[in-house]
């Protein structure tokens, strides 16, 4: 416990550091990528039909003129980055709910792979779009991975997160994921622990109906509390008691590892050839879109959240970032641990090759304590390290993802005021 504790203290010091990112001007700025390094291309589609309680990120309620102007502008800004000379080889288009408006999601496909050489396209939903005219859409765009939120199967947790209503009960849910069997490469379910009314008969029942549908792959995420998120929560669903995350992680592990393998510390796959997280397979991604974030040769950029001016600032063809922040070799080398660390497996040859040897110093004190509390364990390869306790891993990533909801929290507000 007290490692943990440990473990969660520093890394919120540091990616507070992180997110101190400072104002940039819209179209006065350059994104320069580092030459070989993978690419990924994320886009953001910011409309949901309903709010949910715990949700930090940067979601909108759907207006159906305003979500079309917003994905021209969002094809406009997919050429502003081909006209730069980028090139991409996978697309993750998350949100909100990017399949809110089907023949829009279409198109913008079908230009992101006329322009890029693109290989996978994963792509985020909600349960109640899982009607099979839309698959058929969706499949014909050439999809590989379609994620769906489903967070819990209990009626009373789908109901305390404003879930119930929109996306359907656990029973409306269970047979529409099961039909997507076979519809995609990888279908991906993403769910929550650690729900303050989640008891652990809850969790059991949830696991049971996980490994009963057999989906390809399951995410499942730390509950995580963004500062202003957190009132609103407490009030509607109740204190979050992050002491029995780690029983509640162990029970998830537990259960999920007799037929899935871990791919991150959160993400089981069936198998191998799986998409999964992007952060942890590319290193670099361009962010598009309102809200989106990028990180490209070593600076991390946030496109304007104001979705009106984000669409006025690329009519006028301008890169519409509203804050960057460019890290030095110390940040690299921490941001790139917590990455690898999370998917698993430490490459210190790799980041050794692309950083140089003295960059890669500033590791080992890391490395030497999570051997020393069992967390990391050598190969006996140069350099390589596989994670023995990947709850250090959800909690590191937790706290990173908390301070990206905390900065995308404080943007929200700053566009709430202007309007
Ligand atoms: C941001 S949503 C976008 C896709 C879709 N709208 C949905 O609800 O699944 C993607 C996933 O992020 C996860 N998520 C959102 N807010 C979270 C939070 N506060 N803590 C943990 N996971 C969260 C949920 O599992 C959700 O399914
Ligand atoms: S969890 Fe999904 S549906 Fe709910 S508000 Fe967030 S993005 Fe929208």
């Amino acid at each position: 416990m007290l490692t943990e504790k440990l473990v969660s203290f520093i890394v919120r010091k540091q990616v507070k550091k992180y997110f101190r990112l400072q104002p940039a001007v819209a179209g006065k700025i350059s994104l320069n990528r580092t030459p070989q390094a993978p690419l990924l291309l994320y886009l953001h589609i910011p409309f949901c039909e309903e709010l949910c309680t715990y949700c930090s990120f940067h979601r909108v309620l759907f207006q159906e003129s305003i979500a079309r102007e917003y994905f021209a502008a969002l094809r406009q800004e997919i050429y502003m980055y081909k006209q730069a000379n980028y090139n991409f080889q996978a697309a993750y288009i998350g949100g909100g709910t990017p399949t809110i408006l089907l023949d829009e999601l279409a198109e913008t496909i079908k230009l992101i792979r006329s322009v890029f050489a693109i290989n996978e396209i994963s792509v985020e939903t909600n349960p109640n779009h899982l009607d099979r005219e839309k698959m058929q859409i969706l499949q014909a765009a050439g999809i590989e991975r379609l994620s769906v939120g489903v967070q819990s199967f209990n009626d009373d947790i789908l109901k305390s997160i404003g879930r119930y209503d929109k996306y359907g009960s656990g029973k409306d849910i269970i047979p529409k994921i099961r039909d997507l069997q076979g519809w995609f490469k990888t279908v991906n379910i993403d769910m929550i622990f650690n729900f303050p009314l989640q008891t652990e008969e809850m969790l059991k029942q949830d696991l049971v109906i996980i490994r009963d549908l057999k989906v390809d792959q399951v995410t499942f995420y730390p509950l995580m509390i963004a500062a202003t998120t957190r009132n609103d929560m407490e009030r509607k669903i109740g204190i979050v008691n992050n002491k029995r995350g780690k029983k509640y992680f162990e029970m998830i592990t537990a259960e999920l590892q007799k037929e899935y393998r871990a791919s991150t510390a959160w993400c089981f796959s069936k198998n191998d050839a799986l998409i999964d997280e992007y952060v942890v397979n590319y290193d670099e991604y361009a962010g598009i879109g309102s809200g989106a974030f990028g990180y490209l040769n070593g600076t991390v950029y946030a496109n304007l959240f104001d979705i009106p001016e984000y669409i006025n600032q690329v009519k006028q063809e301008n890169f519409p970032v509203v804050a960057k922040r460019e890290f030095n070799k110390k940040s690299i080398m921490l941001y790139e641990f917590l990455m690898q660390f999370f998917g698993q497996s430490l490459n210190l040859a790799y980041i050794r090759k692309k950083h140089g040897f003295w960059a890669t110093l500033y590791l080992y004190p890391i490395i030497f304590f999570f051997l020393v509390v069992r967390g990391l364990k050598s190969t006996g390869e140069d350099g390589g390290y596989i994670v023995r306790k990947p709850y250090y891993g959800v909690i590191m990533m937790r706290e990173f993802f908390t301070a990206v909801n905390n900065f995308r929290d404080y943007c929200r507000a700053k566009v709430n005021n202007m309007l």
